[in-house]
């Protein structure tokens, strides 16, 4: 699953990393709030050289923005601290840059396979909720955007949960 391929524009040690993409619709609610929470995990267990983190909307509509204010303070409440700027998903480099692009719901899946230029592109393409241990029955992490704060704490959980459990899968191999 790594990127079999020189990525131009990252630095050369990046080429021994596993670089994780998050991808929602804005990049402005779910997938910079699991980026945030992803990178601190990874830093927590002194992982930080390994994998790389990074996060992106299908929409282009945030773009430079910070994360949606209800999700920063919500992550902030639990000691992550949200510091992503909104960049829309590009097929003509993240599928190459990245090793495992991981979306939140149907729509994003939809979204991001039909730009996949082949099947090596497309199976990089996993829902995150397939890595949670704690809530088997979510198979998506819903957007909170038009919800109150019990749907910002939810969606929270969910991420720390699908998470650790990716961080897992990567520290005992089956992601490698
Ligand atoms: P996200 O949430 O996909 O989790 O970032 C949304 C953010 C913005 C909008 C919709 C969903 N929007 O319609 O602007």
């Amino acid at each position: 699953m790594m990127c079999q391929r020189t990525c131009s524009f990252f630095p050369v040690n990046m080429k021994d990393k596993i670089k994780l993409l998050f991808v929602c619709l804005g990049n402005i609610c779910r997938s910079p709030a699991a980026h945030g929470i992803m990178q601190e995990f990874v830093d927590r267990e002194g992982l930080t050289d390994r994998i790389y983190v990074d996060s992106a909307g299908v929409a282009g509509w945030h773009i430079g923005e910070l994360p949606d204010r209800r999700m920063r303070s919500h992550a902030a409440d639990r000691g992550y601290a949200l510091m992503h700027r909104g960049r829309q998903f590009d097929a003509k480099t993240d599928f190459s840059a990245f090793d495992l692009i991981l979306v939140m719901d149907e729509e994003n899946y939809s979204d991001i396979t039909h730009q996949a230029h082949n099947e090596t592109e497309r199976l990089k393409v996993h829902y995150l909720a397939e890595y949670m241990q704690h809530h088997r029955g979510q198979h998506v992490i819903p957007d909170p955007y038009y919800g109150g704060a019990d749907h910002f704490e939810s969606v929270i959980d969910l991420i720390e949960d699908a998470c650790q459990g990716l961080l897992n899968a990567i520290q005992d191999g089956t992601i490698s």
